[in-house]
């Protein structure tokens, strides 16, 4: 696996530079075109892509429950995000039936714990047994809309989530018109709302599926994963971008590079990727209830490690990548990009206890932002000033530019 050491390669000069903004910034606060600061003071477009939009910075929040009011919405606007996946919704037929409803839920109680990785690395994850968002898809579509016209200043991308029918064991026939029906509505509320278009539409396959008995078997998976684009492609055509984020299964890493060979070999292929949905522990008892999913290092641990093996052998055009679980710092985002990731999408970090931040003043976005950004050790721009000289990159390269630059390396 392509590594990075624990330290990056910055002179004196550019530490001293990283210290000085790290703790000015953490005491007056975050500026809302803080990608302007970076690129004043250290020549780096943060620039990027998801899936096949521009976005600001390739920082994004992934779905969750932090990302399912408005209010969350604003906030993250305010402090400058690339993007926002919005909690998924759970697909509905017009009659209004859902065939994966047991995914609904409104529970939202979590408890965040410290873990730790088989590599005895510390870290945290996110504890908790909701599933979906628990409206109907009338209030997704709503709550979508809204958050496009909040976005839309700020210059930030919003994308919906969605759990579509997946037939289990026994023959189950696929519930099409569900993939027809909640398609053709999301793609109604993105043309009203004059949302970015293609469509950008993330298909939840979540880790809780993997202890389920529908993943039970790897012919399965592998046939949903083929039937879906297929599907989608067949409701929206050309309107809507999809991305697959691949889950964790339940089996090796060469499964994960079947999973993901697959997709990006397919006759119908998914616009982008998201790689990949957390690990679930199908022993672990929480509040009662058997299996739950976590993170933290042997997530990123794995990820990585399956990123990597693509990397090295590289399919022949590789689909764009958008890359989640346990980015905790730069120098996390920094290991995806080597893998041609070219955005990053947090939840627990958006989690961590404000002890956790140098920045006193602002919201959790901000303070997560300034850490993960400027931070002289463990920030991204240390480490791409790291990367620029280790692989002879461009100066005018953007994140984008550099991810793609990386894969072929
Ligand atoms: C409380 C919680 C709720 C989540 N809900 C969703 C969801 O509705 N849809 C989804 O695609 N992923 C969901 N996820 C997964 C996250 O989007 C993310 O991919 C995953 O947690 C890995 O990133 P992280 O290590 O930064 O948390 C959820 C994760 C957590 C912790």
């Amino acid at each position: 696996m392509l590594d990075l050491p624990a330290l990056p390669d910055v002179s004196g000069e550019e530490r001293l530079k990283l210290l000085d903004d790290y703790e000015r910034l953490a005491a007056s606060g975050w500026p809302a075109d803080w990608e302007t600061l970076v690129e004043a003071r250290y020549g780096i477009r943060l620039s990027s892509r998801y899936g096949p939009h521009r976005i600001r910075n390739p920082f994004g929040k992934a779905s969750g429950q932090l990302s399912l009011t408005v209010r969350q919405v604003k906030h993250d606007a305010a402090a400058g995000l690339g993007f926002v996946v919005l909690k998924t919704v759970i697909a509905e037929e017009a009659g209004g039936q859902r065939s994966m409803g047991d995914w609904t839920s409104r529970e939202t109680r979590m408890k965040l714990e410290r873990i730790r990785g088989g590599s005895g690395e510390e870290g945290w994850t996110v504890t908790w047994l909701g599933r979906g968002w628990g409206g109907s898809l009338s209030d997704y579509l709503q709550f979508y809309a809204e958050a496009v016209e909040i976005a839309r200043p700020a210059g930030m991308l919003v994308v919906p989530s969605c759990k579509f029918h997946l037939p289990g064991a026994g023959g189950e026939e696929w519930r099409e018109e569900e993939y027809r029906y909640t398609t053709g509505r999301l793609l109604d509320a993105a043309q009203a709302a004059r949302a970015a278009l293609p469509m950008p539409l993330e298909k939840d396959f979540s880790p809780t599926l993997a202890g389920s008995d529908r993943a039970s078997e790897r012919d399965r998976i592998l046939g949903w994963l083929t039937r879906v684009p297929a599907l989608i492609r067949a409701a929206g055509g050309d309107r809507v971008a999809l991305g697959i984020k691949v889950f964790n299964a339940l089996f090796d890493d060469d499964f994960q590079l079947v999973m993901v060979s697959l997709l990006e070999e397919a006759p119908v292929r998914p616009a982008y990727l998201v790689y990949a949905n957390r690990l679930f522990d199908p022993d672990r008892v929480f509040q009662g209830w058997r299996g739950v999913a976590y993170g933290g290092p042997d997530l990123s641990d794995r990820n990585l490690r399956v990123l990597s093996a693509r990397r090295r052998h590289p399919p022949a055009a590789p689909l764009p990548v958008s890359a989640t679980g346990n980015i905790d710092t730069g120098r996390r985002a920094a290991q995806y990009l080597l893998c041609g990731a070219s955005s990053f999408q947090m939840h627990t970090l958006f989690q961590w206890p404000d002890t956790e931040f140098a920045m006193r003043v602002g919201g959790k976005t901000a303070r997560a932002l300034h850490w993960l950004v400027f931070h002289p050790e463990h920030g991204f721009i240390a480490w791409l000033l790291d990367l620029r000289r280790r692989f002879d990159l461009p100066a005018d390269a953007d994140v984008f530019d550099i991810a793609a630059t990386l894969l072929r390396k």
